[in-house]
């Protein structure tokens, strides 16, 4: 049994598909919650839990709400591929009210960035977690920024933080891809646990997702030194789901999958590579 938190977490992002599922979690861990969202939040509250519905681009509320946190675990945002002017106010703007406010409390962040930072990498490849970043959209630059934002008020004010570069959490694969890239729930609540727990962290990234067999895309992360293993996996959907592809040769190539083709606009076998100038 891990040990309870002695000052409350703050959850952003807590009335989402992830956020509901981890206020669940560690509620019922005994954990206290501060939450936050800009959509109400659709389940009881947890006990010990409150609720404040916020925009994060407001940062005065945010540095409020923040106020004697221990830990913040940052959800909240566009989590999905949209024009730039809808991504920088959740997803940068935000971020650095979420940043000021654990450099105030002195608090870790946990936050939830994505494959989607590293989306153009090749299915072929295996990254270790200091790979560069080749984000596929704006989405996955705002990761991206993000991630770089932590490495920054880790180095300058000491303000620890683990990036979650999330494959694909949902309550179950629905396709090839995510035979490699699923992250069950499970996983993700243990992980999100470890991360607040562990004694220190500095600034680092775990990949996340569960132990699959086709996981051969992501490495040599700091899982070990947070102390977590991912427990469940998506093989034994491998069956059902292996020839479950798109037909888009630009999906399939790369990690970001779907991302990668939305929006697409070099020829579909344009070569890859960053200096690779024989495509159009
Ligand atoms: N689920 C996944 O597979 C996955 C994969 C990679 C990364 N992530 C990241 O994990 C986090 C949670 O993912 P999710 O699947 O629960 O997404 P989600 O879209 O269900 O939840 C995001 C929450 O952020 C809130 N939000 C959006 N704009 C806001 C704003 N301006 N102010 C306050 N709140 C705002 C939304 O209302 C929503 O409840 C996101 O940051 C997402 O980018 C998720």
């Amino acid at each position: 049994m891990t040990a309870v938190p002695t000052k409350p977490v703050f959850l952003t992002g807590a009335s989402g598909a992830l956020g509901r599922v981890l206020a669940k979690w560690l509620g019922d861990a005994g954990w206290t919650l501060v939450m936050t969202d800009i959509a109400p939040f659709p389940d009881p509250l947890p006990p010990r839990a409150t609720f404040t519905k916020a925009d994060l681009s407001d940062g005065v509320t945010i540095l409020r709400l923040a106020e004697g946190c221990g830990a913040i675990v940052h959800l909240g945002g566009v989590s999905v591929e949209r024009p730039f002017d809808e991504v920088i106010g959740p997803n940068i703007r935000g971020l650095y009210h979420i940043y000021e406010a654990a450099r105030r409390e002195k608090s870790r962040v946990i936050f939830a960035s994505s494959n989607h930072a590293i989306g153009f990498h090749e299915r072929t490849e295996s990254l270790p977690a200091d790979t560069q970043f080749l984000p596929d959209g704006f989405y996955g630059l705002s990761k991206a920024y993000g991630e770089l934002m932590g490495r920054m008020y880790w180095f300058k004010h000491g303000v620890e933080n683990v990036n979650l570069r999330i494959g694909s959490a949902c309550p179950e694969p629905v396709n090839a891809r995510m035979l490699a890239s699923y992250l069950s729930y499970d996983d993700f609540s243990r992980l999100v646990v470890a991360c607040v727990t562990a004694d220190k962290t500095g600034s680092c990234v775990v990949w996340g997702a569960s132990n699959n067999s086709r996981m051969t895309w992501w490495r040599d992360d700091a899982r070990a030194d947070i102390g977590w293993a991912p427990a469940d996996s998506a093989d034994p959907y491998a069956g059902q789901l292996a020839g479950k592809v798109s037909g888009d040769p630009v999906e399939e190539r790369y990690m970001g999958g779907a991302f990668c083709s939305s929006g697409y606009s070099r020829a579909a076998f344009a070569p890859a590579g960053l200096f690779d100038n024989t495509g159009d």
